[in-house]
């Protein structure tokens, strides 16, 4: 008479063990995912909605149906016409103001929500002549843009690009994104930049303090910067200076894209059911007064790519979502917003572990590894282009 609780048990154990493999299974192959939360599957075939749209009522595409959450931002996405575009130091007036526990908030976060509708900053122009960044020429429209986010400080990071993959492969430009050099409580680089400025000409430089909640006003500004001087390039990647592009491998996927893909890309390694951090101290910690719900599926900010056409839409939907700490979420959010999907390649790996930093023979399949030291960087690229694999 025992036998059925035996049966019982057996099955429940095994179950267990199914779901402990399963959760290794899944685990191990998203390894230091940035913003760990219930481990997603990577999306299968998408809904094929290639063109972008931007509806009056945002509501419905960001997932508010149901009870609104009493969070921040949730509440703000949900009153939101528009960000203000004057007085904008009034909106984070108004959070810190109405967020119960702002005080209790990490510094960073603080300082962030409080500039965080100031979206407009002049460049940075290093003194002297032709330090301006040249437009893209009607003869000269980059197929693909080498958009790398840098800091000012980070001199060696961007050589190992210059040097590597950002070198002028025919039908790419290399550009990097970076605040002032003037930090905050850190050492003078205006004249290091503006001699590396003049040197190279591939720095687009913004007055604002160069911190990783700042990442964001790269995006933008370089957004609005292509509207003016390059309006007709085809595809942006948007990567990190740490980051190990496989530049020939992309084009050459790019190339092989079907058009209605191509219309609409947001490229990467995408992140699914990913969940904010509640730990505080933790990096990417988000309190539940600021946010609540799950993240949009997003490409992870290592380096993903976005079609080049869709830069003035992204600049729309920016004004009208509700501001957001992650440059990579932010992307999320936008693209969502434009009823757009991101597209997983497994290709884009950016938590790619450090002791296969020196593996050409596992590079040369990928598209986008990270991170990289800048001595990695420059023996990959020169041991991917021997025969050794
Ligand atoms: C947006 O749509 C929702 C229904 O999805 C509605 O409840 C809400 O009032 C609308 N918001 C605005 C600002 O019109
Ligand atoms: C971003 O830059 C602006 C302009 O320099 C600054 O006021 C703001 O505090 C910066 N954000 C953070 C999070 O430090």
């Amino acid at each position: 008479m025992r036998c059925p609780k035996c049966l019982l048990c057996l099955s429940a154990l095994l179950t267990l063990l199914g779901l402990k493999v399963y959760i290794e299974w899944t685990s191990e192959s998203r390894l230091n995912k940035a913003y760990p939360g219930p481990r997603g599957t990577l999306p299968g075939p998408t809904p094929s909605s290639a063109e972008p749209t931007l509806p009056t009522n945002l509501s419905a595409r960001l997932g508010q149906t149901g009870q609104l959450p009493s969070a921040y931002w949730n509440q703000q996405q949900w009153r939101l016409g528009a960000l203000p575009s004057v007085d904008c130091q009034a909106w984070g007036a108004a959070a810190a103001a109405e967020i119960p526990d702002f005080t209790s908030y990490p510094q960073d976060l603080r300082r962030f929500l409080l500039s965080a509708a100031c979206r407009s900053f002049p460049q940075w122009l290093p003194a002297g002549e032709g330090s301006h960044v040249a437009s893209c020429s009607d003869k000269d429209v980059p197929y693909l843009l080498l958009a790398v986010k840098s800091e000012p400080g980070r001199f060696a990071e961007r050589q190992a690009v210059r040097e590597t993959w950002g070198s002028a492969v025919p039908g790419t430009r290399l550009l990097f994104l970076l605040g002032s050099p003037l930090g905050e409580g850190g050492p003078d680089l205006r004249s290091l930049v503006t001699w590396e400025s003049l040197r190279y000409h591939d720095l687009l430089l913004w007055d604002f303090l160069d911190v990783p909640y700042n990442r964001t006003l790269k995006d933008l500004l370089l957004l609005a910067w292509l509207g003016h001087h390059c309006p007709d390039v085809k595809f942006i990647l948007q990567v990190q200076d740490d980051a190990f592009v496989h530049t020939p491998a992309l084009l050459e996927h790019l190339r092989t894209l079907p058009p209605t893909w191509a219309r609409s890309l947001y490229l990467g390694e995408v992140f699914t059911q990913a969940k904010p951090i509640r730990k505080p101290g933790g990096l990417f910690y988000v309190p539940g007064s600021f946010f609540e719900g799950g993240y949009p599926a997003y490409a992870s900010g290592g380096g993903y790519v976005i079609a080049g056409r869709l830069a003035p839409w992204l600049l729309q939907a920016a004004a009208r979502v509700a501001p957001f700490p992650f440059d990579d979420i932010y992307t999320g959010l936008c693209f969502r917003a434009l009823g757009l999907v991101p597209r997983a390649h497994p290709g884009f790996l950016t938590a790619w572990p450090a002791d296969r930093a020196r593996d050409p023979c596992a590079v040369r399949d990928l598209l986008l590894v990270r991170p990289l030291s800048p001595q990695d960087t420059i023996w990959l690229w020169r041991h991917l282009q021997g025969p050794q694999c």
